[in-house]
């Protein structure tokens, strides 16, 4: 079992636990007079390690709540109905809530956690591999509002995030690949060697035809995926002790996300299926893309190519269903704009990133073939 506290200054706001196994939840949880567990109705549903947090909690007379986890359902009236169910619940300011989810629960349940009786206590069981390595980690909370992404939100730290792999081996291949993308952002962002450790094991994943092969293998490689979960957690715990408030540093985190939020909302209008780690899968690449361009690379040598190949071997999307000029609309209202100009974070290389502002007339100038 590993732990990580996330500091800011010398002040510890959050920590991180990391165990193949749930051995140690109970010790976090006793810190808590009052607890209350949110969780996905599917994660109860399809989740045989739920039935294991089921049963504790029914031991430990913990009440708990189902909600749907969708991008749909990520708004302000299912923030409203758990605030409602805490408040049946006679929760108070000393409660606990405890989400049991993807990246869509928590940040539901962590803003939710925020505005009940002005900010009650909240922790995390993320219960997606995209959740374990990203969304559960740093205090982003918040839902979609008038069909833009994440629009309605605070920065509030949860207690800790209890990062368990056996949660994963439920998941549909889709859903655990969207992870593969903020897994493979992360050590774009910093890498210390992990970017090509988590594409031989991606890849060894994506050879795996079915979930329960996949499963098979998260097992057979544990340690392995352990330690990348491990590393990418630290690589967010390190940016946000540094920039907690996403004033410099944290955005480059965004790494994929401008595009990302553009092509997640082109799919929501336009009726097609992305998951969000697929949306950060494209892109990542169009941002790739832009940093040739900017640096007037050869593409044939540029970092695009690079990572293309290696988001094609690790079973991620690559191309975009939109063109370029259809997003300059929503990326100019991105919540990242400023003074006219949106901050787009551009990978020059693998563990070099850093964030240039463009007017969106820059960036379809510069990707004029899209
Ligand atoms: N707060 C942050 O810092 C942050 C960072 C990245 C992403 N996000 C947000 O996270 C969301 C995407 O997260 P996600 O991919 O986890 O989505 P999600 O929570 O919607 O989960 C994806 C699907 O998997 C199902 N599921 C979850 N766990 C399961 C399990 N163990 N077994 C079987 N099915 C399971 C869910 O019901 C859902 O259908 C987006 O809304 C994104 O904006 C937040």
């Amino acid at each position: 079992m590993r732990h990580i506290n996330i500091y800011s200054g010398e002040r510890c706001i959050s920590r991180v636990v990391i165990n193949s196994s749930f051995e140690g939840l109970e010790a976090e949880l006793a810190r808590h007079n009052r607890v209350f567990a949110v969780m996905d109705n599917r994660v109860a549903a399809e989740c045989p390690a739920s039935h294991f947090l089921a049963d504790f909690f029914g031991r430990k007379g913990v009440p708990g709540m189902l909600i749907e986890a969708s991008e749909q359902t990520k708004t302000m009236d299912t923030v409203m109905e758990v605030c409602s169910w805490l408040l049946e619940q006679g929760a108070d300011r000393d409660a606990l809530v405890l989400a049991i989810g993807g990246g869509v629960t928590s940040d539901i349940v962590g803003f939710a956690a925020a505005i009940y009786k002005r900010g009650i206590r909240s922790a995390y069981i993320p219960t997606t591999f995209l959740a374990q390595v990203d969304a559960a980690i740093g205090g982003k909370t918040g839902v979609n509002f008038n069909n833009y992404k994440n629009v309605l939100g605070v920065i509030r730290q949860p207690e800790f995030t209890y990062l368990c792999p056996q949660m994963l081996e439920s998941l549909s291949r889709r859903d655990f690949l969207s992870g593969a993308a903020e897994l493979l952002k992360t050590f774009i962002i910093e890498d210390n060697g992990y970017f090509d450790r988590a594409v031989k094991w991606l890849r060894g994943y994506a050879l795996t035809q079915t979930q329960e092969a996949g499963a098979e293998y998260m097992k057979a490689t544990m340690d392995e995926l352990l330690d990348l979960i491990a590393a990418a957690a630290q690589v967010k715990i390190s940016i946000v002790s540094r920039d907690q408030f996403e004033r410099g540093e944290r955005r480059k985190l965004n790494l994929g996300h401008t595009f990302g939020h553009a092509i997640e909302t082109l799919a929501q209008r336009k009726g097609y299926d992305i998951t969000h780690g697929e949306a950060v899968s494209m892109g990542i690449l169009l941002a790739a893309e832009l940093a040739d361009s900017y640096e007037m690379r050869n593409p044939e040598e540029g970092l695009a190519r690079r990572l293309d190949e290696a988001f094609l071997s690790c079973g991620l999307p690559i191309g975009c269903p939109f063109r370029v000029s259809a997003m300059t609309e929503i990326m100019r209202k991105d919540k990242k704009a400023g003074a006219g100009k949106v901050h787009f974070v551009l990978p020059f290389e693998v563990g070099d990133v850093r964030v240039i502002d463009f007017t969106v007339e820059d960036v379809t100038r510069l990707l004029s073939v899209k």
